[in-house]
């Protein structure tokens, strides 16, 4: 069985013991060498035994790809999980954050943290003495961008240079994607409606970060925004928490639906993503998550492959 190269374990040597909070946290190296080492994971080329670690999931909002893949990957790496679901612990009590963060941190090795607000998931890093890692805040969905990229580099071969077109609602997995975006050089195309627009702060990250060697840029028309682009990217309208604002944003929406007429102005080998879970019809056509372009169930596989990956770094397992 192949090692893992020096080169990308010397390169992802930093991340043993880290926080994965943001998809800023990580240098265009390191993300490439989660890759690697991803897809030797993927291909059963290496394997990689932690032992008798424990993953803690704390997820205060529904999961389906996220908790499975992070118990999977655990699994997979010879690992356990617990479910510390805040309904049944005394965070759903009000136990304070700092208090929980630090009982844990004696008894787990990581968490992986599913919350709403970022500042939240910001207190337990700062409270705990084990990696923590974002699975999903209001503000951003950095596991999912790393799989966003990683199917995306499987399906055109490269990257860098390429261009990407998001569709949709400015939320977290837009936020994600146009950071992750920037570090790895490959220009993010983004169009919402007024109102609805990615965070102005995570914007002028993304700008500092791509230092130039990508673009970050704004249109007023879906139909400008994926002109002859090499992966269109949408998800849902209302995200979680959202629930009670679903018809306003039908109408805001309205004409943002990623579908074949869409996907006809972009390049000829153009690829279709979506982090699902999907609204047929509202977001994304039925028609369109099953065309040939989709690459969107290999993407929520590619979630396993790479958490993975990101779990063997920050336990320290190369
Ligand atoms: N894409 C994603 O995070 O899916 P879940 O909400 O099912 O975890
Ligand atoms: N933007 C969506 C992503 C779900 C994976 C949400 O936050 O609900």
């Amino acid at each position: 069985m192949a090692s893992v190269s020096l080169g990308v374990a010397s390169k992802l040597s930093d991340l043993n013991g880290r926080d994965f909070l943001s998809s800023a946290d990580l240098s265009s190296d390191q993300v490439l060498a989660l890759f690697e080492l991803a897809n030797q994971l993927k291909n059963g080329k290496r394997r990689i035994d932690l032992g008798n670690r424990v993953l803690g999931l704390i997820f205060t909002k529904a999961s389906t790809r996220t908790r499975v893949s992070f118990q999977v990957a655990m699994a997979r790496l010879g690992a356990q999980t617990v479910d510390l679901n805040p309904q049944l612990s005394q965070l759903g009590r009000g136990e304070p954050i700092k208090d929980t963060a630090r009982v844990l941190s004696r008894y787990c090795d990581a968490l992986a943290i599913r919350t709403f607000s970022h500042a939240d998931l910001i207190q337990y890093a700062n409270w705990s003495s084990i990696p923590v890692i974002n699975a999903l805040t209001d503000l951003e969905h950095p596991c999912q961008a790393l799989a966003d990229f990683l199917t995306m580099k499987e399906a055109l071969g490269s990257i860098e240079g390429k261009t990407i077109a998001y569709v949709g609602d400015g939320n977290n997995v837009a936020n994600s994607l146009m950071l992750c975006g920037a570090i790895l050089g490959v220009n993010v195309h983004l169009s919402s409606p007024k109102g609805f627009e990615p965070s102005s702060e995570i914007i002028k990250k993304a700008a500092l970060l791509s230092s130039n060697s990508s673009e970050i840029k704004f249109f007023n028309s879906p139909e400008e925004a994926v002109k002859d682009v090499n992966a269109i990217y949408t998800d849902v309208w209302a995200s979680m928490g959202q629930e009670n604002e679903k018809l306003e944003r039908k109408k805001a929406f309205e004409g943002f639906c990623v579908n074949s007429k869409l996907l006809d102005l972009a390049d000829e080998n153009v690829i279709v993503l979506h982090c699902l879970p999907a609204h047929r019809g509202e977001e994304i056509s039925d028609e369109t998550i099953e065309c040939t372009a989709s690459r969107i169930f290999d993407q929520a596989e590619n979630r396993l492959h790479v958490q993975q990956a990101l779990l063997a770094s920050l336990l320290g397992g190369l």
